[in-house]
């Protein structure tokens, strides 16, 4: 589409195809899509497609190089896997629904060139995970505060503008769409999880611009999905209660839902945040978290649809004086009691860590500790605690250390990835940016995630290699580019967490907008988000034995590492214990060292990076690579801004110098 940043999917990805001859079979709707992005690619091209033997456009070929054939009836159902193979004929994909054959056409497409050389036997596809979803954050009026999309670092919203729907810009959505089915998603919520006032109406008189939306998204096999707020009977329908055992509310709830569904026959169903930070919930009513979801589910369940009911459950208004209350134990606290109660089509979204994205945090207890209920995994695209789309952040590691986690231990024990039942969601990092994630290296965190969704063992490096060859250099690999592609982005997440709060502690960043170093600025606030450091040392003690108890909330084999600073890996350190600067890290060095060492590293690896990236003009669109240097220079900036703050925060209250003798302030 003009005007719009093809990302991964730049028009030369699609010569392999473009150029050659292609056979069609089935029909449907996603059938179509398949045919248009075939179509398309000839035209450009060169090449030819037939469909169900009916010549499009004519070639003077006598076979065909590439079939992409349906053997399910219609494509409404029949699923996402698809298989590939080639022996001496053409290169096949077969797939008995729809989004199987779009989704093989994409694999064709990441194939390049090597889809038509060489043979290959019969592969499978299939995604790990039935959902892989965004959720956007957006508002449709813009918040004071917040600007449009909270949280987002891209610009305005994709879906609304000047508080309506974009109608005239649903090309841009559809765009959207081609570029996540491209990596695998399918399934979009389109509104913040706090839900406010204008935006309450998307679910019942507004609805018309949701399903405008969910027209846009269709085509590539996208669901549609909305927040809503608990509170809605009582905003939207006028009824004096929003109880979800009150016979007036559920039918409220019904007949919303009937009403939704009406105007849009795939609507996936509801993301619910109730009872988090000020939003409305059950807990008024004296009601379980369990009886909300139900409630919903049961309004959603004639329709197929299902509730992603949030855990993010915890106090936001605790007296920092109160050293027992332990933010990180919330959601286990509140949720684990309920496990089996909620209904099938109900899904636990949990935040992958206990407290809230940050750097680096274990992996949620919760994730593991509910056999009965299904959980979905919820990460942060957005780059909230990681730089806020101004650094270089890549997540990919960072997303693979947790889907690859196991809860119990062991090589056999399930994995966070198998776990996730309930899918695996990402807020989404997107606007009305022209790179569409404000920095265009972020585009590599929405594809990693979609790609991950999709096969959470999957390699991250590979799925790195991947984006690059795609949206820098389809066809003959140009190696340094490439080189300096992956030099940049792929140990970024860990010079990000070099050079912020060290060892697993989290926040030291300005209170509200989250930018930058702040290291007090969380330390006297009601969030439940403490270092506690002090002359003599630093961290929060939770283990069982002297502290919060959270560490015993894992599975033994996890409870038992975590409890002992000895055995506590040193990344995690500072969320488990509570020790002296001179405690000596399994790396051999004592904290205070190792605060200062990574500090200078972290920035040192920005200097590199930069300069590395200052090396690949002329070797891409100028205007990215302009974006990109344009945002080093701040990354870089502000990466100085946390050592020295760190530094020197650190060196004024132990006392102890730096080895190395370095300026510190
Ligand atoms: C974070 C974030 C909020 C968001 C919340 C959530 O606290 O700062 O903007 O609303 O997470 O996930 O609900």
């Amino acid at each position: 589409m003009q005007g719009v940043d093809p990302a991964w999917l730049p028009d030369e990805a699609f010569r392999p195809i473009g150029t050659r001859r292609t056979l069609i079979r089935g029909s449907g709707p996603l059938v179509d899509t398949v045919h248009a992005e075939v179509a398309e690619a000839c035209v450009r091209f060169g090449g030819s497609v037939s469909r169900d033997g009916t010549l499009v456009s004519c070639a003077p070929y006598e076979r065909y190089d590439l079939v992409l054939e349906l053997t399910g009836a219609e494509d409404g159902g029949g699923g996402e896997a698809f298989t590939f193979e080639r022996g001496d004929g053409p290169a096949t994909v077969t797939a008995s629904g729809g989004s199987g054959l779009l989704y093989g056409l994409f694999h064709v497409v990441r194939l390049g060139d090597t889809a038509f050389q060489g043979s290959y036997g019969r592969e499978e596809h299939r995604p790990e995970s039935a959902v892989r979803m965004l959720d956007h954050w957006d508002n449709v009026a813009v918040h004071p505060v917040m600007g449009q999309v909270e949280r987002g670092y891209a610009g305005g919203s994709l879906f609304w503008q000047d508080g309506r729907a974009r109608g005239e810009l649903l090309g841009r959505v559809r765009a959207y769409g081609r570029l996540l089915a491209a990596c695998g998603i399918n399934a979009v919520a389109v509104n913040n999880v706090n839900v406010h006032e204008a935006e309450a109406h998307l679910l019942t008189d507004r609805i018309r611009e949701v399903a405008e939306i969910a027209g846009a998204l269709r085509p590539y096999g996208i669901r549609t999905h909305l927040s809503v707020t608990f509170a809605a009977p009582m905003v939207l329908g006028g009824l004096p209660t929003a109880d979800p055992l009150d016979e007036a509310v559920r039918g409220w709830w019904a007949e919303a839902s009937a009403r939704a569904y009406a105007a849009i026959p795939d609507f996936g169903g509801y993301v619910v945040k109730a009872d988090s930070e000020g939003r409305p919930g059950p807990f008024a009513y004296g009601r379980s978290h369990a009886d909300g979801a139900n409630m919903l589910a049961a309004a959603l369940e004639p329709y197929g649809g299902t509730v992603h009911w949030r855990a993010f459950v915890y106090d936001h208004r605790q007296d920092w004086r109160d050293r027992t209350t332990d933010r990180a134990r919330a959601a286990y606290d509140h949720f684990t009691p309920l496990d089996g109660e909620f209904a099938d089509n109900a899904v636990l979204q949990v935040k992958h860590g206990p407290m809230d994205f940050q750097v680096r945090e274990p992996v949620s207890p919760l994730i593991g500790a509910m056999p009965g209920t299904r959980l979905a995994v919820e990460t942060q695209a957005t780059q909230e605690y990681t730089g806020q789309q101004r650094h270089v952040c890549w997540l990919g590691p960072m997303w693979s250390e947790v889907l690859r986690f196991r809860p119990h231990g062991g090589a056999d024990g399930a994995s966070v990835g198998e776990l996730a039942r309930g899918g695996l969601v990402a807020v989404s990092n997107v606007g009305d940016d022209p790179f569409w994630t404000g920095h265009p290296l972020a585009q590599a965190n929405l594809y990693t995630f979609g790609r991950l969704a999709w096969q959470p063992h999957a390699d991250p490096g590979r799925i790195l290699d991947e984006w690059i060859g795609l949206t820098f250099a389809p066809g003959p690999a140009d190696t340094r580019l490439h080189a300096g592609l992956r030099t940049v982005l792929d140990g970024s997440w860990r010079t990000y967490e070099k050079y912020t709060a060290p060892l697993g502690v989290g926040w030291m960043v300005q209170p509200g907008h989250h930018y930058g170093p702040s290291v007090d600025g969380y330390e006297y606030s009601p969030w439940g988000t403490y270092h506690f450091a002090d002359r003599d040392g630093i961290g929060v003690d939770r283990s069982v034995t002297t502290g919060t108890g959270y560490a015993g909330q894992y599975a033994k084999v996890w409870a038992e590492v975590y409890e002992s600073p000895d055995t506590c890996p040193d990344e995690l350190l500072l969320f488990f214990h509570h020790v002296s600067y001179g405690h000596t890290l399994q790396s051999g060095k004592t904290v205070i060292q190792h605060i200062y060492d990574t500090h200078f590293e972290g920035v040192q690896e920005v200097e590199e990076a930069r300069e590395v990236w200052a090396s690949l003009a002329g070797l891409m669109d100028p205007a990215r690579h302009a974006r990109v240097a344009e945002r080093f220079e701040e990354q870089l900036r502000s990466a100085r801004e946390w050592r020295d703050q760190i530094n020197s925060y650190f060196l004024r209250k132990s006392g102890v110098a730096d080895a190395h003798g370095r300026r510190i302030h």
